[in-house]
């Protein structure tokens, strides 16, 4: 079966198509023929060495696939051969808070071999049904971004009908939050680089759109869209940049979600904007099996579209890493395995 591998040393000419045994399952174990699996920034951050500068070697990138159960190992009951089913991220994050112990079973990382194989095997517990509205190529896009966004809007995000949300970026985690805090009821504020995306993106259902380039001081602009007193949870994807204007733009007793670093990890906190508002700053690290479960029966019950970008055949899955880096995309980036996914 064909893996995609990295051996050898960080970068992408250590990054190749190569072939491995098909595994057969054991005890509590499903082989899935992966069709489709979902590109996240974490994935260019390992190949390039910095999500994990210590790495082990080989591994194969990527943490979230879907496809079509192949065979059961015994004990196996909640799935069967021809069954459409999606990963759960952490397989040894079960429910409630994480540990250290669960937050290493993430796949194509600390946990090992990711899904960007032909057959992958997975534990029982840690795969879900796909609802028949969706493909394999949408549900692909679900493990991480999906449920990232789930965790800040819903699980933590506490985000009800008529509250506000501001979200940072039109990448995967970000239309994701957008599209759960309209199911939750909440107004959505949607910042870019780019107004291109921005008209795209309110085709899709964000309420209000921002560019943080043109308005850097967006927090002003969250204030005079919605409540004067600021949001109720804003969505940090950007670190070092935004997080100012994050604290700026929550409400007193609001949220920050602390996702991402995209333009840098280190960043001033000023203390006043949180101590003196009692605003929550809530890490959010993906999510457990259980949240995935809730996410899952959510997406099925509101008919969930994830909005993927673009789908790219295997043998390009150097340009479907290259549009990540270059920012191009809105919403995901697919890699499909099986071309009719
Ligand atoms: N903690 C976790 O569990 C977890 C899980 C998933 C992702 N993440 C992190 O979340 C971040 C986003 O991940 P992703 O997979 O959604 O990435 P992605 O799909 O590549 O999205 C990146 C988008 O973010 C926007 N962006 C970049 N710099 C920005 C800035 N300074 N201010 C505001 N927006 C900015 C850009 O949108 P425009 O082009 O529209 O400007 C860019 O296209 C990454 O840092 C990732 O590592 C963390």
């Amino acid at each position: 079966m064909r893996a995609l591998v990295l051996d050898g040393g960080f970068g992408f000419q250590n990054l190749n198509i190569a072939e491995r045994e098909r595994p057969e399952p054991g005890p509590g174990e499903v082989l899935v023929r992966i069709a489709a699996v979902s590109l996240n920034y974490r994935d260019l951050l390992l190949v390039e060495g910095s999500y994990n500068p210590r790495q082990t070697m080989p591994v194969v990138p990527t943490s979230d696939g879907a496809g079509i159960v192949e065979a059961v190992g015994p004990g196996v009951t909640r799935f069967s051969p021809g069954d459409r089913v999606v990963n759960g991220i952490a397989e040894g994050w079960i429910d409630g808070a994480p540990s250290a112990g669960g937050l290493k079973t993430i796949r194509g990382g600390p946990g090992g071999d990711g899904f960007c194989a032909d057959y992958v095997l997975v534990p029982e517990r840690a795969l879900f049904a796909v609802p028949d509205h969706l493909s394999l190529t949408e549900a692909a896009t679900l493990p991480c971004a999906g449920i990232t966004a789930w965790c800040a809007v819903v699980e933590h995000g506490n985000v009800r009908p008529g509250g506000t949300v501001v979200v940072e970026g039109t990448g995967g985690v970000a239309l994701f939050a957008m599209q759960f805090a309209r199911i939750a009821g909440a107004r959505t504020m949607v910042l870019s680089s780019s107004n291109e995306k921005l008209d795209r993106i309110s085709d899709l259902g964000a309420d209000v759109t921002a560019n943080y380039v043109e308005v850097p001081e967006w927090s002003r602009a969250v204030r005079e869209n919605f409540d004067a007193d600021g949001a109720d949870l804003v969505v940090e994807l950007g670190g070092a940049a935004t997080l100012e204007n994050a604290m700026r733009s929550v409400k007193p007793g609001g949220t920050v979600a602390l996702i991402g670093n995209l333009s840098g990890s280190h960043a001033p906190l000023n203390l006043p904007l949180a101590v003196m508002r009692q605003v929550r700053l809530q890490g959010i690290t993906c999510g457990s099996l259980g949240d995935m479960a809730r996410m899952m029966a959510a997406v099925a019950t509101h008919r969930l579209k994830p909005w993927v970008h673009e789908t790219f055949p295997l043998d390009r899955y150097r340009d479907a890493f290259e549009l990540m880096r270059a920012g191009g995309h809105v919403g995901k980036i697919v890699i499909a395995l099986d071309p009719d996914a």
